[in-house]
């Protein structure tokens, strides 16, 4: 089955409001118009408004790096699903290394905003990847088995289509090194036999599987070519119009 490649942009803590509309209008100029490849940015969100604004009329969605599991209440600091769709977001990414390991957010608290967002009619970019230590101690597949697992915990196959995974060495977040295009390959194809066993082939066919860590145009190409990559979740390079561009024109 051909899957359609999904890249995303995570800004994380960064950019200005002028920053973030200046980057976003570049965005549009460099690819608004790309439609072979879905696209989205995820901005901090306080600028989603007139990220939203600069973006309209171009093919990139527009997502959150965050959202909490209630929808309105005494929960200062968070933002509900229907904050997040109010000011245009399609996507919302859940359970990224840096919420899961410098914040402290646990499987099951991730696995609240997976099935809150997927009920509210969001979809969902759910980051997993192993830490450097597990992965030499070869805990890589138990580690991403078990994020999965809990984290898609009372997710129906219907609710599938919705959910991005993306695998995200944590050591090949932010360090400039990537994990070669057979070490994510590899990951990949664990990742989608774990969901053919959890659902079935075709629910595994279908998902979309986004690497993350250091992508940039230079590996784009390369780490797209793998047959179980079907996308990107990019950080540093997401912050230039012109790398991210270059990174979904590699896709294409
Ligand atoms: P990076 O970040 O591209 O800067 O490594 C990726 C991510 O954290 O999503």
């Amino acid at each position: 089955m051909s899957r359609k490649l999904f890249i995303a942009g995570n800004w994380k803590m960064n950019t200005s409001q002028a920053g973030s509309v200046d980057l976003a209008k570049a965005l549009v100029e460099a690819i608004g118009s790309v439609d072979k490849v879905d696209m989205a940015v995820c901005p901090p969100a306080v600028y989603l408004s007139s990220v939203a604004d600069a973006l309209s009329g171009s093919n990139i969605a527009l997502g959150g790096q965050n959202v909490f599991y209630q929808d309105n209440g005494a929960f200062t600091g968070e933002l509900s699903t229907a904050m997040l769709k109010d000011v245009g977001c399609k996507y919302v990414i859940i359970g990224h290394s840096e919420r899961r390991h410098v914040i402290g957010e646990s499987d099951e608290l991730i696995n609240r905003k997976v099935v809150k967002s997927l009920a509210d009619g969001m979809s969902v970019i759910l980051c997993v990847g192993e830490l450097l230590e597990q992965r030499q101690a070869d805990q890589t597949s138990e580690v991403v088995t078990r994020q999965i697992k809990i984290g898609l915990e009372s997710v129906h196959a219907a609710d599938m289509a919705s959910i991005t995974i993306a695998y995200e060495p944590v050591w090949a977040i932010g360090t400039g090194v990537t994990a070669s295009p057979a070490q994510a390959q590899e990951v990949h194809a664990m990742i989608r036999n774990l969901l053919a066993e959890m659902y079935d082939e075709s629910v595994a066919d279908a998902t979309i599987i986004q690497y993350g860590g250091s992508v940039k145009p230079s590996n784009a190409a390369e780490l797209l070519g793998q047959s179980d990559i079907d996308g990107a979740l990019v950080g540093g390079a997401a912050l230039k119009a012109e790398d991210f561009a270059g990174i979904v024109q590699a896709g294409m």
